[in-house]
This record gives structure tokens, sequence and C-alpha cells, in this order.
């Protein structure tokens, strides 16, 4: 019956708000917005601003896309949540629930992980500037897979192992040398990467790694950059890690990346038509029987989240400046990408009045969006950004001394705090 419901709503909000809002999302008959069937308004109310808003049912019905995707193609594919988009142990365990693995980056998410609920075997710990720490916290944790990213890690961890005598899977993190086209700044490809071994070293690394009893090399691993949206690059990459590297290996880890709506102009591939994509080019290029494993970061988190903030100040001289109660502490990506962010008064969309929307942080560059149409900003109204809920949180800082924003999640019209706003102590907290 719930479902149900939940269907009804994603089919009005499919009319009403673009794609780049939750699929929940929706504006009420008073023109306010409905998150999770609950009013933006009173959310701002409850919780103050700025605040990230959460769709659970977006996220699951994300979650589901990919695991029915890989799941109608292939029998052997692990999905692993690439967490560094949202380290959000709540947002996480959501995500173990619906089944999928976990990618970590670092000790830090690695703990955020396990206290998620993900089984260590599920959870692959990346890096490419791992720390013995890091390693041996992954290690004690049991980790399904550690992905060895270069020559000085295959010394370090086979170290590692044998004087433990304990055995892990690795996987080889290779630089494929193919640039898709996106933000140089997430591109990670490409011939001169920090990430990963050239094919040259990736030999070496392999002849290295077969000769230690204490690793199963299960399989590579390549992640060419992040928002891509087209499929020919992961092709071109796969093409020339087997062509140098042969198909003898029994997992295909082609990282993540599927781009996402931030706006009008975007139009990333389905999330059906990348998965299909990606299992029919193991299957061509490196034969039938492989594991594909993918790591979504951004294309399971990014829409699924809105930020509300309170505009302070709205100040007319060339322009027109709406100044809101957060900015580049909470959201970087306009600031460190140029990407586009929409906004809207989150109870009278599609205005016309041109403004530019800056956060309360003390540079000329803390601007949100440039090129805002609002419906007659005044203090005290409430602004929702969409699609944050990727690298907005787990990017969040506290420039100017600012708390970090909670975290609330809505469903059937409940709301649920799941990380509390930032207090002033805390930021004095670490003080010795
Ligand atoms: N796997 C690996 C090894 C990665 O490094 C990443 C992202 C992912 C998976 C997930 O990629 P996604 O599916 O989210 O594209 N802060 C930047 C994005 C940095 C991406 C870093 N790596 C941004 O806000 O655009």
């Amino acid at each position: 019956m719930r479902e149900g419901c939940h269907h009804a709503a994603a089919m009005a909000a499919a009319q009403q708000l673009s794609h780049v809002y939750p699929l929940g999302a929706r504006l009420d008959g008073r023109g306010r917005l409905q998150i999770g069937g609950c009013d933006a308004l009173e959310l701002a109310r409850e919780f103050g601003t700025p605040a990230y808003v959460v769709d659970e049912d977006d996220l699951r019905a994300r979650a589901r896309a990919f695991v029915s995707a890989f799941a109608a193609r292939t029998d052997d594919f692990q999905v692993h949540f690439a967490s560094k988009a949202f380290a959000c142990t709540a947002v996480a365990r959501v995500l173990a629930q619906e089944g999928l693995g976990c990618d970590v980056a670092g000790g830090g998410e690695l703990t955020m992980a396990l206290k998620a609920g993900f089984a260590p075997g599920e959870i692959e710990l990346h890096g490419n500037a791992k720390t013995p720490d890091e390693l041996r916290l992954a290690l004690d944790a049991g980790v399904g897979t550690i992905v060895v990213d270069n020559l000085d890690e295959v010394a370090r961890v086979t170290g590692l192992l044998e004087e433990r005598g304990a055995t892990q899977r690795v996987q080889l993190r290779i630089a494929p040398g193919v640039s898709p086209d996106t933000h140089p700044s997430i591109s990670t490809g490409g011939p001169n990467t920090k990430f990963g071994l050239n094919l040259a070293d990736a030999e070496r690394a392999l002849e290295r790694l077969a000769a230690s009893p204490w690793v199963d090399v299960e399989g590579l691993h390549f992640h060419i950059g992040s928002q891509i949206m087209e499929l020919a690059p992961f092709r071109a990459a796969l093409e020339r890690v087997t062509a140098a590297l042969g198909t003898d290996f029994s997992a295909w880890n082609l990282g993540g990346g599927l781009g996402v709506v931030y706006g009008p102009d975007d139009a990333p591939p389905s999330i059906e038509d990348y998965a299909a994509g990606k299992v029919a080019m193991v299957r061509e290029l490196c034969g039938p029987g492989k594991r594909v494993v993918d790591e979504p970061g951004r294309a399971l988190t990014a829409n699924s989240t809105v930020t509300l903030y309170t505009v302070q100040s709205v100040k007319r001289n060339v322009a027109t400046w709406v100044g809101v109660d957060g900015g580049m502490s909470d959201n970087l990506r306009p600031m460190l990408y140029g990407a586009h962010c929409e906004v809207e008064v989150a109870d009278r969309f599609g205005g016309e009045t041109p403004c530019i929307v800056t956060g309360k942080h003390c540079e000329s560059g803390d601007v949100l969006v440039r090129d805002a149409l609002l419906a007659d900003p005044r203090p005290g109204d409430v602004l929702v950004t969409p699609a944050t809920g990727a690298y907005g949180f787990s990017m969040a800082n506290t420039y100017n001394g600012q708390p970090r924003p909670p975290v609330v999640i809505v469903s059937g019209g409940d709301a649920r705090l799941v990380v509390r706003r930032e207090r002033y102590e805390e930021l004095l907290s670490r003080d010795v």
C-alpha cells in the first residue's frame, strides 16, 4: 500500500519537478516543496538551516535500480557504494540494507562503513597513499579486498601479510591512460595521474604479487573519473587494460563515475544502460564468467538530497545578491568545479528575479549560484538547492567557524535526524 502511494507521488513529481529533485519530491497545492511527504518549510523550522534533507525512498530506489540492472544481465556482480560520496553512517546503513557492498578510501570511511553495518568481507579499501595504520586497520577488520595502487604498496601489503601469516584478496588499480570528458579535478584515468599503476608498472606489480603466497590477485580495477556522461571511455579503458595485461583475472572492477542530472543540460545514461554497457563490455573483452564490480557514489546519492537554507540578506548593487546561512562550508562543488546548482524559494518555485545566491563565507568566490532566477527573494525565505547528496556532506568544512549542518532523512511523511548540527563548543573540542 505504502509502496503504491510512493509510486504515485513519484509520478506526480515527474510532472511537476525536474529530475534534479528526489523522485518523491513535489509541490503541494500551495506550491510548497514536499520531500518524502514532509513540508520543506516545516523541516527548516524543526531542524534549522542549513540542513541536508535525504529522501530515503529515492536512495533505496536508486540502489535497487543498480542491483536489478546488474542482476538482469549477470549472476556474478557486486555493487559497492563509493562511500566518499556521502560518508554518513545512516545513509550508508540504508545502502547496506539494500544489499550493497562498500568502497572506502581510508581509515575514517572504513570505521564509518563498519558502523553502518556492511559485512567486512563486502568492504573494499582504496587509496593512492594508504598509511601502514590504515592497512593494519583494514586487515584487522577483515576487509574483503584491498585495491593495491602502486609498487610501494605491493611491498607494504605483502610485508604486512607475511608478518601476520594472513592471506588477503587484492585487486590492482590500473591507470589505463584514458581521460573521459569531465572536469580535470575529477578525471583520474589519464596517463599522468596520481591514481593507479601505468601498464608497464602493472606488469611488475603482478609479478611481485604472484611471488607472494599471501595475496590472491582476484582482479584489476580502474576508475577513470566522475560525472561521466557516456559509456565509450569505459570501453576504451577496458580495451587498453586487456590488451596490455590479458584477461586472465576473475574480477573486473570498472570503478564508478556515472554522471547525474544537476540541471537541464545534463543527460547521463540511465542506470540500466550503464550497467548493461559495463556487463557487455566485460563479457566481450574479457570473456564469459567474470565478476563485474561497480562502485557508484554520485549516481546513488546526488539526487536523493536537497539542502535547505534561509535567506539572511538581499542586497542590490550592480546585481541582486541573496545571502544565505551556508555556502562553501556545506557545498564546495560550485567553487571547486564550477558546478551548476539549481535553486528555488521553497514555497514559491519558478520566479523571475535574476540574482546571485551567495554563501556567508568571507571570500568573493563563495557563490552557490551565479545565474539564479528567484521569486522576489526576501530575508527569512527558505531556499532549496537540489542534488546536493553527493560530495556535499562529505566535503563539508568549518571555514569561518561555521558548524556543519545536520542530516535529516525523510520518508512517508516522517523526518528523522540522523546527524545533528555541529555545536560551537565542538569546534574547539580538539584544543589541548
Ligand atoms: N571508485 C573510486 C576509486 C573513486 O575514486 C570514486 C570517486 C568512485 C568510485 C565514485 O565515483 P562516482 O560514482 O561518485 O563518480 N568531489 C568530486 C568527486 C570526486 C570523485 C572521487 N572518486 C565532486 O564533487 O565532483
